[in-house]
């Protein structure tokens, strides 16, 4: 479980990106963390696995206060932790397998990670990975030979070779089109729930957040307006956490997304029935 208490942060320019924030997540649940751009969304990942140096308040991961470790603790304490990015900083040059290995790095000794010997468990467990995300034929390909979704993929499979209590997702689908982005989120909680992982998952997507994630909160500049079921989110809370036009815009966006979607899985129909 993560609890994250009374979080406070400002910036060394003076913004104050998260004022108080307090939830806890149980395991298996998925957050969707949603609110408009400069809402703190994250600052709040980043302060969890003190990428971001909290100004005040108390990350626990089970039992483990993260922001009392020092050094070393600290380390050991972010291997448990697993990161997904937008456009995931694979190593171009590697393959998806020692891209998805490279999650075991501060596992294995040095001179084991320097020539690239990983224990055999290690390696099945990779293969079990890129299995589950739907790669095992692309294990020998440059990651720069991949598109967006399966390099995401492999990002998925990297963070969780590192055998993580907590997953922090920063904005997955963002470079991604509507199909692809909803491929992605659809395995990455499938995942936690299999698995029992918490995950806090940041997008801007309201309608994609509410579709997949088990809870939502709401950020708006810096302080959580809303902390509920995505069912929760009525016009009235959405216009608390976005404004008047955005959100409008954004379910407009997905709808039209999804009818040209629909469209044209019609259209591919017919093609097949024309063969
Ligand atoms: N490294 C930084 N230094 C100073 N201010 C920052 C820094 N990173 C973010 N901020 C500020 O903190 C606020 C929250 O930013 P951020 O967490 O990136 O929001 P979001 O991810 O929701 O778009 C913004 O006002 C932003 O300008
Ligand atoms: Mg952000």
């Amino acid at each position: 479980m993560l609890s994250v208490e009374n979080l406070t942060k400002v910036y060394r320019t003076g913004d104050k990106a998260l004022t108080d924030v307090s939830f806890t997540v149980p395991r298996g649940q998925v957050v969707g963390l949603i609110g408009p751009s400069g809402a703190g969304k994250s600052t709040l990942i980043r302060c969890v696995n003190r990428l971001v140096e909290p100004s005040a308040g108390s990350v626990r991961l089970n039992d483990l206060d993260i922001t009392r470790l020092r050094s070393g603790d600290l380390r050991r304490a972010r291997r448990r932790i697993g990161m997904i990015f937008q456009e995931y900083a694979l190593v171009e040059r590697l393959t998806v397998m020692e891209n998805v290995l490279s999650g075991r790095l501060g596992y294995v000794p040095f001179w084991r990670s320097f020539t690239r010997r990983f224990p055999p468990a290690d390696i099945a467990k990779a293969f079990r990975l890129l299995d589950r995300v739907g790669l095992s034929a692309h294990a020998d390909k440059r990651a720069d030979a991949l598109s967006g979704g399966q390099r995401q993929r492999v990002g998925i499979a990297r963070a969780l070779e590192q055998d993580p209590d907590l997953l922090l997702v920063d904005e997955p689908t963002a470079s991604l089109d509507p199909k692809t982005s909803r491929q992605i989120m659809r395995l990455i909680v499938e995942i936690c729930r299999e698995s029992g992982l918490p995950a806090i998952i940041n997008i801007h997507d309201v309608v994609l957040a509410q579709q997949f994630a088990d809870r939502i909160i709401g950020l708006q500049a810096g302080r959580v307006v809303f902390d509920g079921p995505p069912a929760g989110l009525t016009e009235e809370v959405l216009t608390r956490i976005y404004g008047e036009e955005d959100w409008t815009a954004m379910r407009q966006a997905a709808a039209e997304d999804e009818a040209a979607e629909a469209e044209q899985r019609d259209e591919a129909k017919k093609m097949m029935r024309a063969l």
